[in-house]
């Protein structure tokens, strides 16, 4: 490079650090749009609030603590993990009985955590819930 003219130099370590700035702007807002967790489940029981918050044969999503509990008949509770058993994005909404997968369109059965569309061919990891003093709990050891 001690060929080129030094504005041309310039030029070119410009555009290397551009490109630099771009793929780290890119990682970041991808980890934020698609919301890839650190770890797959919550790793200390976590509370979710009212029980009456998850619909009598439907399911809520607790995004931020990465799980999704369905409730298939009054006062039974199932829970699962709410990462995505393809690539390890956090699930973004559950309707119904099913929750969707944003990154590559992964949907899940939310009473058994099977998966019914791929790409994800592995089921959601069941969670422990129980209610406990009125409120739902989920995680190990609940
Ligand atoms: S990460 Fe969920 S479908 Fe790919």
């Amino acid at each position: 490079m001690s060929g080129l003219p030094a504005a041309r130099r310039t030029v070119l370590k410009g555009a290397a650090l551009a490109g630099a700035a771009g793929l780290g702007a890119a990682a970041c807002s991808t980890d934020s749009k698609l919301g890839h967790a650190q770890t797959p489940t919550p790793t200390a029981p976590v509370e979710l609030g009212s029980p009456d918050e998850v619909p009598v044969g439907g399911a809520k999503l607790y995004r931020e603590q990465r799980v999704v509990v369905s409730c298939p008949a009054k006062g039974q509770y199932k829970a699962f993990s709410a990462q995505c058993t393809h690539a390890g994005c956090l699930l973004d909404k559950v309707e119904g009985n099913e929750g969707n997968c944003p990154c590559h369109g992964s949907r899940f059965d939310m009473t058994t955590g099977k998966a019914l569309h791929g790409p994800a061919t592995v089921p959601l990891p069941a969670v422990p819930v129980k209610v406990e003093g009125g409120r739902l709990v989920a995680g190990p050891d609940a």
